[in-house]
């Protein structure tokens, strides 16, 4: 990533085509590191192109295991047993890449080094430390929770635990160690979180169960690879689909997205908020939904986001922060203390950029208030190496007046290295 990266974004007149977007990041994630604990070679379709799955696969070819990457990512399992890495397993920027996979090295029988950007290394990782270290690995961290993480793996036992956090990448993180402990692995988290980790382990031929806000994994179960096409990230369409919300008469087309509910209350969101949502060609490949969706800017209203919503939308919260300006009632997030501990503290940098726009904000401990009805300049914002920022504020600038400079904006590539070229595509000036 290029921290001294500038792209120049100009104010657009209005949005319209259509987009098909590179494979979701988080199922991506899952399916690689998946596919190489089963037996059998797996072939996955529209993987994503983001550096942070690009993490993720080079710390499996370390871990030994066989990755060729083309247009199709081939993944030859090696079953349960990985190898011992030569050297730390550098995860750059992804904290997905940490927790996931510490849950799979807790399983194996030798000691193992994470490593990770300076973002990375400032991102709480107790949540996964305490409940892996109940189920027997021993894991070393440095001031308060923090990577570099040496864990030691072993003979793990099944625990039943209640998350104290909702993280999705917890409990993915501790129903793929289930699988290498005796019995039943139980987990239970506050509030829902996305499904891609129990989808995915049925995907592999496990079972896993799932009711309520319980799930629940079975040790030493077999997984068997397979092919797949993996759908479109719906987070990066978000910053579309709300580039598209901000023109009335805008229309946008996405197809191949991903629609799994846990991940699509934004298109719920777009819709109280006035912006015209269609889906149609829904269909399901392993577990997982995926379908066309059509936008079309109409206004925006007004909305609270809290609880369960803030969330099930915790990746999109950024792009709607910075729309929120141009909204007639404005927006308010509450419950949002995890954005404080993002690839960034998400609630400064937002509050921080739109106020360098010129916008009036209210930055709470866990949210923020962004009044509507606003009219915004372009300016040098800073995307602080986080691609969620970077892309938001892309999307800001839209409607300003002037250009706005975007100071590490090459910080996309975390996610959607294509994103910048992407929009350019569909704007109108
Ligand atoms: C993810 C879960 C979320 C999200 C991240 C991806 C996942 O993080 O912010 O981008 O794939 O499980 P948390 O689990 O920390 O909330």
């Amino acid at each position: 990533m290029n921290k001294d990266s500038t792209v120049v974004v100009r104010p657009a007149r209005s949005v319209a085509g259509s987009l098909r977007l590179p494979g979701d990041k988080s199922i991506s994630h899952r399916y690689a590191m998946l596919a190489a604990i089963a037996e059998g070679t797996t072939r996955l379709e529209n993987f994503s192109t983001g550096a942070d799955c690009a993490s993720t696969l080079g710390c499996l070819r370390a871990l030994g295991v066989d990755v060729q990457r083309k247009e199709t990512v081939v993944i030859r399992g090696r079953g349960p047993s990985l190898q011992s890495p030569g050297s730390p397993l550098d995860c750059g920027n992804s904290g997905s890449t940490m927790r996931m996979l510490s849950g799979i090295l807790a399983g194996q029988k030798f000691t193992s080094e994470l490593t990770g950007d300076e973002s990375l290394s400032r991102r709480p990782m107790a949540r996964i430390i305490t409940p892996l270290e109940m189920m027997g690995a021993k894991i070393i961290a440095q001031n308060g929770g923090r990577p570099p993480l040496r864990v030691t793996g072993g003979e793990l036992k099944a625990i039943s635990y209640s998350m104290p956090v909702a993280s999705a990448q917890v409990k993915s993180c501790l129903l793929f160690a289930g699988l290498f402990a005796e019995r039943e692995t139980s987990v239970v988290e506050p509030v829902h979180t996305r499904d891609h980790g129990e989808l995915a382990l049925r995907a592999f031929g496990a079972e896993a169960t799932q009711s309520g806000n319980e799930s629940r994994i079975k040790g030493r179960q077999p997984l068997h690879a397979i092919d797949a096409e993996i759908p479109g990230d719906i987070s990066s369409a978000a910053f579309f689909l709300c580039a598209t919300a901000l023109f009335p008469g805008a229309e946008l087309v996405i197809d191949g997205l991903l629609m799994n509910p846990t991940r699509a209350r934004l298109l719920d969101i777009l819709i109280l908020l006035g912006v015209g949502i269609s889906v149609t060609q829904l269909e399901e490949q392993r577990g997982e939904l995926r379908g066309t969706v059509k936008a079309q800017g109409r206004g925006l209203g007004t909305l609270t986001i809290t609880g369960a919503d803030t969330a099930a939308l915790i990746d999109e919260i950024p792009v709607l922060a910075a729309i929120a300006p141009y909204t007639v009632g404005g927006i308010e997030i509450r419950d949002a203390r995890e954005l404080r501990v993002k690839e960034s503290d998400r609630i400064a940098a937002i509050a921080t950029n739109l106020r360098a726009m010129g916008a009036q904000v209210e930055e709470r401990e866990d949210g923020l208030k962004i009044p509507g009805g606003q009219k915004l300049h372009g300016a040098e914002v800073d995307s602080l190496g986080d691609h969620r920022i970077a892309m938001a504020f892309a999307i800001a600038a839209l409607r300003a007046e002037g250009e706005t400079q975007i100071r590490g904006a090459d910080a996309a590539v975390i996610s959607y290295p294509g994103f910048f070229a992407a929009l350019e595509s569909v704007l109108q000036r």
